[in-house]
């Protein structure tokens, strides 16, 4: 396949950016689609860390294009941070109609969240929400205004305005518009020579059959559409997304490989059938270092849930399964597999849309032996000891998709491709 996607199976946090950051080395070209500085993962290149939010995965490879496409919303202040921390030459593209996450989205988010009390959703407070919600109400500002000093002027001035009185409602502090347009505007200049139509350039990348990798954030059950809704984030991260959060053709993206972690994690709040608590969870949250890259919240822990599997399966298309954090389960003597849900007394094997109800289900299990020894430095599928194997094909046979990689620890050679689909 030359034209791929990387989704998140789960509830996101999936190791995304570790199988990304491996698959790129073979690609020319890394395209993030949705989502913006909420997504978040750390890249170790020797020895040096880098937490990248908003560029794409391809950043720190100075042969690799990147793209950031018109499906995401970017905070300016963030980008101007994160870009200055990469020392090495990059290549970068910013769509023209991707939109900007202005001062007022993060505190409208946190409004919002505050206002809900118990009914919180947990969200980064990165202004995701609000900023999506102005681009759905036609408000929103766009990269390629930005970059324009007047229009940017006009627009921002009437923008304030509005969303001053909408901040009034929420008693919080109201916002100065001189400032934030002199700030801004300097983002914008380091903004302005990234910036085209980067519809226009992929298809001309794909004219040149160039590898292009589309690089998910979040995971499919945090899709606004076919997530755990309203516990979702504003953008839909399944690679049904990609023609359309990047101006290509649909039939131009030719398969999916879908991220999962041998166990399942989630941050933030709403059901999750699997959870696990006490001294089990603490010991896999330590062992996996499950703590949120952009909010540092400790993610919550369950067992691996194939009912979701098979949901992203078929919502968002999966042509290879990535097994993450396989290590992590050594030592554990009996690990559990759902594979299918209770509600009212009867078994069901899809997620219920009404979140009431997902909130009822009670999972069934399968339970498989554990293995003791340490796997971290396999190098392959045939070194595995015979029930990490069996647990792998356990989870292939359930889901109905062929594993092609798993990983074994944080380091790149940590990795391993068991099919070559790329
Ligand atoms: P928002 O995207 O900040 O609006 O948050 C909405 C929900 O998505 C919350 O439950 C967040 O915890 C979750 N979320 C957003 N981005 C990520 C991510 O990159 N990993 C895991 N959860 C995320």
């Amino acid at each position: 396949m030359r034209r791929i996607v990387v989704v998140g199976t789960q509830w996101g946090d999936e190791g995304k950016g570790k199988i990304t950051d491996y698959l790129a080395q073979r690609a020319d070209v890394v395209v993030r689609y949705q989502g913006g500085n909420n997504a978040g993962h750390t890249v170790v290149i020797n020895n040096q860390k880098y937490s990248l939010h908003l560029l794409p995965s391809g950043i720190l490879n100075p042969n690799i294009i990147n793209v950031m496409a018109n499906g995401m919303v970017i905070d300016p202040k963030a980008f101007c941070q994160e870009l200055s921390k990469i020392k090495t030459p990059f290549k970068l593209f910013v769509s023209n109609r991707a939109h900007i996450v202005l001062p007022y989205h993060p505190k409208l988010d946190l409004a919002y969240e505050l206002s809900k009390g118990d009914a919180k959703i947990g969200t980064t407070h990165k202004g995701i929400g609000p900023a999506y919600t102005d681009k759905v109400a036609r408000i929103g500002l766009r990269v390629g205004t930005f970059v324009n000093e007047n229009r940017f002027y006009h627009h921002l001035k009437e923008l304030v305005e509005r969303k001053n009185y909408e901040l009034s409602l929420y008693k919080q502090p109201l916002l100065d518009f001189e400032s934030i347009f002199a700030e801004y505007r300097e983002y914008a200049k380091v903004m302005e020579p990234f910036v085209c139509d980067t519809s226009i350039l992929l298809n001309e990348l794909i004219e040149q059959d160039k590898k292009i990798l589309f690089e998910g954030a979040q995971g499919v059950l945090l899709c606004l559409d076919h997530g755990t809704y309203p516990y979702v984030t504003s953008s839909s991260p399944t690679a049904a997304s990609v023609p359309l959060n990047t101006g290509i053709a649909p039939w131009l993206v030719e398969g999916a490989i879908g991220v999962t972690k041998a166990y399942t994690t989630r941050v933030g709040s709403g059901p999750m059938p699997s959870e696990i608590e006490g001294e089990l969870a603490h010991y896999i949250r330590e062992t996996g270092r499950e703590y949120g890259t952009t909010t540092g919240r400790p993610r919550r822990i369950g067992w691996l849930d194939t009912v979701i599997l098979r949901h992203t399966k078929c919502v968002s298309g999966l042509s290879y399964l990535a097994v993450t954090l396989l290590d992590v389960l050594t030592g554990i003597d009996e690990l559990k597999i759902v594979t299918s849900y209770n509600l009212d007394g009867q078994e069901i094997d899809y997620l219920p849309s009404d979140i009431e109800d997902y909130e009822r289900v009670m999972p069934n299990y399968m339970v498989l032996p554990g293995w003791k020894t340490d796997i971290s430095q396999v190098k392959s599928y045939d070194e595995l000891p015979k029930e990490a194997k069996n647990y792998l094909d356990v989870i292939s046979n359930l889901v109905g998709v062929k594993i092609g990689m798993f990983s074994v620890g944080p380091d790149r050679n940590q990795t391993i491709m068991i099919e070559p689909f790329f």
